[in-house]
């Protein structure tokens, strides 16, 4: 696995520094960062000769004599464009001799108050390249084998539709999935389905009155099921809110319900099967990896709400008000200056969302054992995983090494800038959203291939437009609010899921029209434009880039990334001709940029759950 050359390069700064200052310089940080004038910049001198109280400049100066003696010597008599001050090639020899570097700088330069900016060789750029070529994961190493991550998400409610808000869950958590298992983490979907609750009464006690409100015939497709049992929603709510006597009996079937009643469970049984035909259907059309056995609902842990009450109770965590039994917090207040509890237990006896949660915490961490849960859920539940977290942790569920995290999400917008809805100020029906947005993407498929059979439209419409609705969503930070717009979306131009898949399909393009016999590989002893070193660095970044997104559950880093990245390229192949290359070694070494520039596309992009086919 190779190693990014931005650690190679910290490694070497921090030995340095410790050969000049001892043990002063012993865990500091050189702060590697790109630079505008040269490969990167150390930055990490200046706190440091501010921590020892020296000159800042001098002590450059001597680490930059210990990093590249010769090279440093050569940047002097070139005269370097840099004020910058060279180091002298005499103590630095004797320094050289006592650290043992990679040899991967070629110069180094001081500049400004004590910055270094530091050139790397090409044969050091061609190195890594050659490592991470044909390497399936790029030669970037897991780091979290053995670790456990719970992940909660998508989580729609029994016989409703799906929401915008979903949507975003389902996308950002499927993404996290994907980056976390390639960090080597065991990662376990839970899919906190809302399928309890009182509103089952209701909707039972309708279906049981009237077996008729099911379709005539039984129709498969979750198109047809989540009609139907919206019709039942809205029907059974109609009848509960205008016909007490019906509203008793929908409260009394709540009851007979948890009693473990065999019709009532029956018919809940049902309406869950149902909604989840139509959950899989958006799921399938998504491409995601969300399956049934995923599917832990709310329902799971009602045999331990009691029990958990009891505890929290118990543990003196829990405290009875007004009737209700409720987790007080210091800190979270109304605006009224009261408290504002997480009730556990209502004052009518029932169990609501905050005590599923506890138990939830509970499972994951003692059963599952989860080092690390996180709650893919929209940022207006914010107060609530707080409460929940702290109440989860005074209790003992949620013990010190567990980490618990609230990957919250911005709301998705209409082009008008409000909540997304359709013109009625209705929810937007999401199998007819996808479907949208597939049909958008046939026009811009037909602009980039007029010919193509229509079959074949359709099939690559699908790529481009799921492909699109869903890089829209991750590409902006997440807690940001973003504008469903379609056009802008299937866009073939700009920050967006097509603009990449098209660059994608380019590469292997011209990879098809390299001249037969062209070996694509990597000559290090190549000297490189700087389009070809931009692109080289810009490849290596590919392992440290995905380590940040997966630090903080940002999955717009590496859109960003892969933007930068086409973007590089374009720049590269307008000045560096690959088919037309000056000699056979300088086109197989560029091949090989082009190859690895692929390959770092595609899984960059299956990391965010879409995909890169070869040809479009
Ligand atoms: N079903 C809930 C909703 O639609 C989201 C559940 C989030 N997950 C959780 N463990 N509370 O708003």
């Amino acid at each position: 696995m190779a190693k990014a050359l931005s650690e190679i390069l910290a490694d070497d700064v921090r030995a340095a520094l410790t050969a000049v200052l001892g043990d002063a310089a012993r865990g500091a940080d050189p702060l590697i960062r790109p630079s505008d004038h040269a490969d990167f910049q150390a930055n990490g001198v200046l706190p440091l000769a501010k921590a020892v109280k020296g000159n800042p400049r001098e002590l450059a100066t001597r680490v930059a004599a210990v990093l590249a003696p010769a090279a440093g010597a050569a940047a002097d008599a070139a005269g370097s464009a840099e004020a910058g001050t060279a180091a002298g090639a005499e103590d630095a020899e004797a320094a050289a001799e006592t650290v043992p570097t990679s040899g991967v700088i070629a110069a180094v330069e001081v500049a400004g108050p004590g910055f270094l900016n530091l050139t790397l060789t090409a044969a050091a750029l061609a190195a890594q390249a050659a490592e991470r070529l044909g390497d399936p994961r790029l030669g970037v190493p897991p780091t979290a084998v053995g670790r456990t991550t719970v992940i909660d998400y998508s989580q729609p409610n029994i016989a409703k539709e799906m929401h915008v808000g979903h949507l975003r869950s389902t996308v950002i958590g499927d993404a996290l999935v994907r980056l976390l298992e390639f960090d080597g983490r065991t990662v376990l979907r839970q899919n906190h389905l809302g399928d309890w609750g009182t509103q089952f009464g209701m909707l039972i006690q309708y279906l049981v009155e009237h077996p008729e409100a099911r379709p005539a015939r039984a129709e498969h497709s979750g198109e047809a099921a989540i009609s139907w049992l919206t019709t039942l929603y809205r029907d059974a709510r109609v009848l509960f809110e205008s016909d007490t006597e019906f509203a008793d009996r929908a409260r009394k079937r709540v009851v007979t319900l948890q009693g473990g009643d065999e019709e009532s469970l029956a018919a809940w049984r049902e309406m869950v099967e149902e909604s989840k035909r139509y959950f899989e259907d958006v799921y399938a059309r998504l491409d995601v990896r969300l399956v049934d056995a995923d599917a832990v609902g709310e329902s799971f842990y009602n045999p331990y709400l009691a029990e958990v009450a009891a505890d929290l109770e118990k543990r003196g965590v829990a405290v009875w008000s007004e009737g209700a039994l409720c987790v007080f917090f210091e800190d979270i207040k109304g605006p009224d200056g009261d408290p504002v509890p997480l009730i556990v237990r209502k004052s009518d006896g029932g169990f609501g969302y905050a005590a599923t949660d506890l138990a939830a915490v509970r499972y994951r961490v003692n059963t599952l054992k989860a080092d690390q849960i996180l709650y893919v859920v929209d940022s207006r539940q914010a107060l609530h995983f707080r409460m929940v977290f702290e109440a989860a942790r005074r209790a003992g569920y949620l013990p010190a090494d567990v980490e618990a995290v609230h990957v919250q999400f911005g709301s998705v917008l209409g082009t008008d800038g409000k909540p997304f809805k359709t013109r009625a100020g209705k929810t937007v029906r999401l199998i007819e959203l996808l479907d949208n947005a597939v049909d958008h993407a046939v026009a811009t498929v037909e602009e980039k291939n007029p010919g193509l059979p229509a079959a074949d439209t359709r099939a690559e419409a699908k790529v481009v437009g799921i492909g699109a609705v869903k890089y829209a969503d991750l590409s902006t930070s997440r807690t940001k609010d973003y504008i469903f717009d379609l056009d802008r979306m299937v866009s073939l131009h700009g920050n967006t899921s097509v603009y990449l898949q098209y660059a994608h399909a380019r590469i292997h393009s011209i990879l098809r029209k390299l001249p037969a016999g062209t070996e694509v590989r990597v000559h290090a002893e190549l000297a490189l434009e700087p389009a070809e070193r931009k692109l080289a660095l810009h490849l290596d970044d590919f392992g440290a880039t995905v380590a940040a997104v997966i630090e903080n559950f940002e999955p717009h880093r590496l859109a960003s990334y892969l933007y930068a990245l086409a973007q590089t390229f374009s720049d590269f192949y307008e000045n560096c001709p690959v088919l037309k290359a000056p000699t056979d070694a300088v086109r197989e070494n560029r091949a090989a940029l082009v190859e690895l520039t692929g390959e770092t596309l595609k899984l960059g992009l299956a990391l965010l759950g879409i995909s890169a086919p070869d040809q479009l």
